[in-house]
């Protein structure tokens, strides 16, 4: 069967374990023209996890996700935010680069819903290791990812709601195999957030405006961390 579940080794206990596991996924076809897997980053005790795309040109070079161009407004807009980086754990929904070659440049594509349901198993592992307090959903991919299809990030962006129960499949999220962290319990209270994805702000005709709503966005996370 396609889809990444295959990869995912079941005695996989640590997010470097599952990362050392994506580094050989081939659960669907994007594996063969990007350059190597882009798994999450961050503290494994990280109280908000972020969600975005995929990794794009620069991350698919640096093997690390959020390190270009949109990485680096996101950052200043956590930052602008008051969340603490130190906090945060970063991860797309689609862990390899697909992009188009038109000449030498390889332009961004978006992934299609295939890609994003090969790549959920990793995403479910990563959550099921970390068990955040709060899920920043990062635009309509990572949206389509956690919330399904019908979920419109314009209208509910900024809005803190009840995690898993209103993921797609909540019980995915719910069988948490492991908990490695020893502190948190099943996180009855986690909670989730959408808002735009910072590649979004890059293009918007107004960035300014842009770049506010989703900090004031961010900020809800902030006032909701005890
Ligand atoms: N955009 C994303 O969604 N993720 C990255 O890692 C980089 C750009
Ligand atoms: Fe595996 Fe995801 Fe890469 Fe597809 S995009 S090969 S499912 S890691």
């Amino acid at each position: 069967a396609p889809g990444a579940q295959r990869f995912i080794p079941p005695d996989a206990e640590t997010i470097d374990d599952l990362r050392t596991a994506a580094g050989g996924c081939r659960g669907c076809e994007l594996f063969r023209d990007a350059s190597q897997t882009v798994f999450g980053r961050g503290d494994e005790s990280a109280r908000v996890v972020l969600v975005g795309e995929q990794p794009g040109d620069m991350e698919d070079q640096k093997g690390l996700p959020f390190v270009g161009p949109a990485g680096r407004l996101l950052r200043r807009a956590v930052d602008d935010a008051g969340l603490d980086p130190g906090q945060l754990y970063l991860t797309n929904a689609v862990k390899h680069f697909r992009f188009e070659l038109r000449g030498k440049r390889r332009i961004h594509q978006t992934p299609d819903q295939v890609h994003i349901t090969a790549c959920r198993p990793w995403l479910v592992a990563e959550f099921a290791r970390l068990r955040p307090e709060i899920v920043v959903v990062l635009g309509a991919t990572a949206a389509k990812a956690l919330l399904g299809p019908s979920f419109r990030v314009t209208r509910q962006r900024g809005e803190l709601l009840p995690w898993p129960q209103s993921a797609q499949h909540p019980e995915d999220f719910q069988r948490v195999p492991v908990d490695n962290s020893g502190k948190r319990a099943d996180a009855p209270t986690a909670r989730l957030l959408a808002t735009i994805h910072p590649s979004a702000v890059l293009r918007a005709d107004d960035q300014d405006k842009a770049y506010e709503g989703m900090v004031a966005d961010l900020a809800v996370v902030t006032r909701a961390l005890p």
